[in-house]
């Protein structure tokens, strides 16, 4: 007999099968019991009649608790019924493992008790669907940048410096010496696209962030390309082409998932249409202070409030550019007109999903680079290796990186980022 997974039953249709599950629900009568089965590939329906099964069997159907496991042998057969379309007329029943009071009952439960349990919660076709919708991304951005002549490189996690924002980082020991959690492989991947010319990363990035918001996470995943020979203006149009190219692959590939979230397809069809909006700092923050925002003025970064107006005023993802100096990492290059702000862009998303890119072209000049580490109060013996980047062959480079639950969050439409990551870490929580 075939050992199968649920997935795969619609290539077994009349065949008799086994198949290894969790029973997620039930519900019987007198003469039929219904199991939800549910076994990592998918959900469907086995239904165990009374009348063509041992009397063992039935009375064993209609005693299996939530998330007993279960190995099962019956017949494929289609079911018009289910979205799914089949499903299995079960004929005998193995227990292998049992499950008592499994505590997410059917029944609404709050988020924190959601939270507290994550490790079950995961067992949920709404999870499911995410985690999908989270692979889909990975898979495409390896695909798009391979396609773009990206070669991926790894940079370190355990770093000896900061790549953004000193008050962020995660100090930790290594050996005799402090160290920190990287928050951004940036630098090391201007070494590489030095090395390589079109490079890319993914990986997790730790930051110290006292930010409590459906945006933010401490740990999270961080695609970081970086490109040589590239200015600020073409790194936009990769950046565009890339968001699209994922959106484009989750529409193609993750039908089901963005129906068992209730993403509106046609809204997310919208995002694969190029160029997206661009729209300078100076004028975003006119636009915010004509429409009645007078808590911003030149200089100030955006809040979400903020973000949020803006991108509500177009129908797809947003660039806003050239933001202030003061406000944006000490490696981003001047704006050549312009000494008051660099030649940089965050990416925003529709619907009030915030920043999901943030990129830059790079300062590539020695000298103009340390008066930048002295301003920032960095210590110049800490970027020696960054700086011979800009002795030895310097070149225009660009680069940007996008945060991965960012773009799960808003590609999947739902609420809050704690729900685009198997286990979140946030402000209040590292359990489980
Ligand atoms: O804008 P950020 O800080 O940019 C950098 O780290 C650059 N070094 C990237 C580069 O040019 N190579 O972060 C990039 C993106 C943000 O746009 C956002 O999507 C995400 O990372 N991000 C977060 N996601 C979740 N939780 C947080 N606390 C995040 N902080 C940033
Ligand atoms: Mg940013």
């Amino acid at each position: 007999m075939n050992h199968i997974t649920i997935v795969e039953s619609k290539n077994h249709v009349g065949e008799e099968v086994e198949i290894g599950a969790w029973v997620a629900n039930k519900r019987s009568s007198g003469k039929i019991a219904f199991l939800q089965l549910r076994d990592g590939s998918g959900f469907f329906q086995g239904i165990v009649v009374k009348s063509e099964v041992e009397e063992e069997v039935f009375q064993l159907a209609k005693s299996l608790n939530q998330e007993t496991s279960i190995l099962l042998t019956g017949v494929i057969q289609e079911d018009s019924r289910s979205k799914f379309g089949y499903e299995i007329v079960v004929k005998a029943i193995k227990v292998i493992g049992e499950s008592h009071d499994y505590p997410i009952t059917p029944k609404e439960h709050g988020t924190e008790f959601l939270m507290d349990h994550r490790h079950l919660w995961l067992r949920s076709s709404k999870q499911h669907a995410i985690m999908h919708i989270r692979n889909e991304l990975i898979l495409a951005t390896y695909n798009f940048f391979n396609e773009e002549g990206f070669i991926k490189i790894d940079p370190p996690i355990l770093t000896a410096n900061a790549a953004e924002d000193s008050t962020e980082l995660f100090h930790t020991q290594y050996f005799e010496q402090e160290a920190f959690l990287s928050q951004s492989g940036q630098l090391y991947m201007e070494a590489a696209a030095m090395a390589f010319g079109k490079v890319f990363s993914f990986g997790p990035t730790f930051r110290a962030e006292k930010s409590k918001t459906r945006r933010h996470l401490i740990e999270f995943w961080m695609i970081e390309p970086e490109m040589a020979f590239m200015d600020h203006e073409q790194s936009l149009e990769v950046q565009e082409k890339y968001v699209a190219y994922i959106v484009q692959s989750v529409l193609d590939n993750c039908s089901d998932a963005l129906d068992v979230l209730e993403r509106d397809k046609e809204v997310l069809k919208k995002y694969t249409e190029l160029p997206y909006p661009r729209i300078s700092y100076d004028d975003a923050v006119k636009l915010l202070n004509e429409n009645g925002f007078d808590d911003i003025t030149w200089g100030d970064d955006f809040g979400s409030p903020h973000e949020t107006f803006i991108a509500t005023q177009y129908d797809k993802p947003v660039f806003i550019l050239n933001y202030p100096k003061a406000i944006k990492p000490f490696y981003m290059k001047p704006h050549p007109d312009r000494d008051d702000v660099v030649l940089c862009a965050d990416l925003i998303a529709p619907e009030g999903y915030g920043e999901v890119i943030g990129g830059s072209e790079r300062e590539v000049d020695f000298e103009a680079l340390t008066q930048r580490i002295k301003d920032f109060g960095l210590k110049e013996e800490d970027y020696a290796w960054y700086m011979d980047l800009r002795k030895y062959g310097s070149v225009p480079h660009s680069g940007f990186g996008l945060g991965l639950e960012r773009a799960v969050t808003w590609i999947c439409g739902t609420e809050h980022i704690r729900e685009s990551i198997p286990f979140p870490r946030l402000l209040n929580r590292i359990y489980p």
